[in-house]
Parts: structure tokens; C-alpha cells; sequence
């Protein structure tokens, strides 16, 4: 490829681009989003010494290693924004309702476990913070057995994740008592302590295909926030169809503030709090 003259993308070609962005990971991207996509697929052409963006979606659909592409390409498109302790009356539900109420079920059946997952973990955020309430709510300590496992498309974010290192903003809405007891100094920040990766997992998968990954009917609560808003309705209705199939009966389902089922489907409740919408699975 001449460097002087960079190659434009067409709007057919645009269009063809997005279309596989979403039916590769479920993800919807707006025309606000072109320039920006556009400049990122630019420095992907010269790696691969294309001519034009009609070679790189030929390469991408076609080419032997294109499953390492898309991995790149993903890590180009998703948005990672998040920090500890997110949209805290949601966290304030799962602890003073949620949790206590699922202890009590389960010694009524005398099951031990509790399984969460986080679809759409990011940076690993979220998981530590469930972690922390998980350990505070004092539910479920001694012979319990409690996982929390983030899931999350991208591998590079994952690999984050399991470091288990943060700095800055992520701490930005953070009770210091949680950075006290929880974290320990490092050279590059803070790390979470062994307490809390005692009972954190993390997995690299694409939550429209979590079946592939958790078995059914064994997760207690699933959180998916920050992640929907960015998927058509289809994607919506089969992420969170997936979601109903790895849930325990009346397990429930906690979305993001901004993110809603009513339209999409009704497999499951919503139920209302100051502040709150959960969604518990129907039996
Ligand atoms: C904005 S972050 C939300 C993080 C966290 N849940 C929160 O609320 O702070 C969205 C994450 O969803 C992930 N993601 C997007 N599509 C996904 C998919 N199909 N499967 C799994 N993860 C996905 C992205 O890689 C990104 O890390």
C-alpha cells in the first residue's frame, strides 16, 4: 500500500462492516461511531499490508487466521469502561435483599454453593466488587463454596483481569474501608488480595454463547451491566434467553441502570426498588 494515500471506506463497504461486527459479537455500532471505526481499522490494513478495507473484509471473512483477527478487531470496537462499586443501589439490593434471601433458601435445601457470574466483565472490576459484598454480606463464610466468574469476549481485558492490579479511576467510587482490607501496594498500583482471588475466576468467552462455557442450570445470579446497551434487540433477546438457561430456577438477572427487558422478553420478572430494577427468572 502507498502511505501517502490512505484508503477510504465506502458506505456500502461500511455497512458490510458493521453488519459482521454484529452478527460476529452481537454488537451495534451507530454512524456516530464510523470516523472513529474508520481510524481504527486504518493501522489494521498496514499490519496486514491490504490495499483496501474490501481486502480486510475479505480477510476477516475468510482468511486461515482470521479468528486471530477478530479478536483484534474486538478489542477495537468494545467499550471497557468501568471501576469498582458501579451504580451502587443495584449493589445495595443484591446485599441487603438478594443475598440474604438466597442463603436462607439454600440451607432450607441444604446446598452450600453459590455461583455467580458477570457477563461482560471487563477489566474485572465488577467481579472483585461482588466479591467484596459477597464476603461483608457474611453469608456465605466458612464451609460455603462461592464463585464469582467474569466472563468477557476480549482476551487482552481478561488477562487484566486475572492481574488483578488497578489504579486511578478505578477506585474513583470506592469506600476507602474496601481499599484498606481488600488491596494491597504494588509497584504498578494496587493488587487485590488473595481473598479475593480465592473466589474469583475468569474466563475469556462470548456471552452470547455462555452455554458453551458455564452448564445449565447452576448460576444463582447473573450480572450483565454496561454491556446490552451496545446490541440489536436480537443479540438482546439471545443473550439474555442464554442467560435464563444457565440460571437456577428463579435465579436472578441484574442489567445495567440504562437497560431494560419490557419488549424483549418475558422470561423473566422484573421486580422494583428504590433506585433498582432486578429481574428474577420465571419458574
Ligand atoms: C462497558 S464494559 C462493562 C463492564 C462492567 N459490566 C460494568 O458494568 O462496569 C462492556 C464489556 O462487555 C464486553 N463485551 C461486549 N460484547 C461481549 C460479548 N458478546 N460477550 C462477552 N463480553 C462482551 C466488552 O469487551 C467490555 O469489556
Amino acid at each position: 500500500m502507498n502511505s501517502h494515500v490512505k484508503p477510504l471506506i465506502r458506505p456500502d463497504e461500511m455497512r458490510l462492516f458493521k453488519e459482521y461486527i454484529t452478527e460476529l459479537f452481537g454488537l451495534v455500532l451507530d454512524k456516530n461511531n464510523e470516523g472513529l471505526l474508520t481510524n481504527k481499522l486504518l493501522p489494521r490494513l498496514e499490519g496486514l499490508s491490504l490495499a483496501s478495507f474490501a481486502d480486510y473484509y475479505a480477510y476477516l471473512k475468510y482468511a486461515p487466521r482470521r479468528k486471530d483477527e477478530h479478536k483484534l478487531l474486538l478489542s477495537l470496537v468494545t467499550n471497557n469502561e468501568t471501576y469498582f462499586f458501579r451504580e451502587e443501589p443495584q449493589l445495595r439490593v443484591l446485599s441487603e435483599v438478594v443475598l440474604p434471601a438466597l442463603k436462607e433458601k439454600k440451607l432450607k435445601c441444604g446446598e452450600r454453593k453459590l455461583r455467580i457470574v458477570s457477563a461482560g466483565c471487563s477489566s474485572g472490576e465488577e467481579v472483585y466488587t461482588l466479591a467484596m459484598l459477597v464476603i461483608e454480606s457474611g453469608c456465605f463464610l466458612w464451609d460455603w463454596d462461592v464463585e464469582i466468574r467474569g466472563v468477557d469476549i476480549d482476551p487482552q481485558i481478561i488477562e487484566r483481569a486475572k492481574s488483578g492490579i488497578y489504579s486511578g479511576r478505578a477506585f474513583q467510587a470506592t469506600p476507602t474501608h474496601y481499599i484498606d482490607r481488600y488491596f494491597r501496594k504494588c509497584d504498578e498500583g494496587l493488587k487485590v488480595k488473595d481473598i479475593l482471588t480465592r473466589i474469583t475466576r475468569f474466563t475469556e468467552g462470548n456471552l452470547l454463547e455462555l452455554e458453551q462455557i458455564i452448564e445449565e442450570q447452576t448460576v444463582d445470579i447473573v450480572f450483565c451491566r454496561n454491556v446490552l446497551i451496545y446490541f440489536n434487540d436480537e443479540s438482546i433477546k439471545r443473550g439474555v434467553h442464554g442467560f435464563a438457561n444457565v440460571l437456577l430456577p428463579e435465579g436472578h438477572l441484574f442489567l445495567g441502570h440504562s437497560e431494560s427487558l419490557s419488549r424483549i422478553t418475558c422470561n423473566y420478572i422484573p421486580v422494583r426498588f428504590p433506585g433498582a430494577i432486578i429481574y428474577k427468572k420465571r419458574d
